[in-house]
């Protein structure tokens, strides 16, 4: 057991330092070689504009907050939501909590203070504990809140960017989302590795209706 965790942890090791985005993120000032799949996804769908209002589901260390907050401008608003505590990024609101939770939506809310987001992204990632069946159904439960969420809170020509995973799950989520919304479009940015089962969906114009973040 020890020695195959230790050959799979040289493994990442190696990987990670292979890895083009890794090197280009530790070049930079980003936190995580997740900004990059942002980046592509903004520059093939035109996500971002100055002043717009984005919440950031999931930001833990934050690189998509870091590349959020450059495009939005000082004028923009983000709110950057995650279970874990990260260090503080100017011009960003940061909240620690459960997005699920009914307090924690409650501050949410508060930051808000009235507005509708032009865009709620979401890299939210439950802690896997390797067991296929138990991840899945996890990873479909927070991409699910959190398209809930989105739809529940953007205004009719916000949009919802979200990771989730192709697999036994995949059919269902597209179409809860695709219930949600009323254009949705599924992208692999070349920045997320082959090798993962991660894509993004990108949808646009919630159909309104009140749904709840906790509803299933
Ligand atoms: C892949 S990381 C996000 C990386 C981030 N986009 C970046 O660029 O730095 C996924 C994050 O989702 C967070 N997360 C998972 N479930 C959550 C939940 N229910 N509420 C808030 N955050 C959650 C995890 O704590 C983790 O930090």
């Amino acid at each position: 057991m020890g020695t195959k965790r230790t050959s799979r942890s040289r493994a990442w090791v190696a990987r990670q330092e292979k890895d083009p985005y890794v090197r280009k993120a530790r070049a930079s000032a980003y936190r995580s070689r997740a900004v990059y799949k942002l980046e592509q996804l903004h520059q093939k769908d035109r996500l971002f504009r100055r002043g717009m209002v984005v919440v950031d589901l999931g930001a833990a260390p934050g690189s998509w907050s870091q590349y959020a907050a450059v495009k939005v401008g000082s004028e923009g608003v983000i709110i950057a939501v995650d279970r874990l505590s990260f260090q503080p990024i100017a011009g960003v609101i940061q909240i620690q909590g459960d997005f699920m939770h009914a307090p924690v939506l409650e501050v949410l809310d508060k930051a808000l203070d009235g507005r509708e987001p032009d865009l709620v992204i979401s890299d939210l990632a439950p802690n896997l504990t390797g067991v296929h069946s138990v991840d899945q159904a996890a990873t479909e439960d927070l991409v699910v809140a959190a398209g809930r969420f989105a739809a529940s809170r953007l205004g009719p020509k916000g949009a919802f960017v979200a990771k989730f995973f192709e697999g036994s799950q995949a059919a269902s989520v597209r179409s809860e989302i695709g219930d949600l919304f009323q254009r949705s479009q599924v992208r692999k940015p070349s920045a997320s590795r082959a090798s993962s089962a991660e894509v993004y969906l990108v949808a646009r114009n919630p159909v309104g209706g009140g749904v709840s973040v906790t509803d299933r």
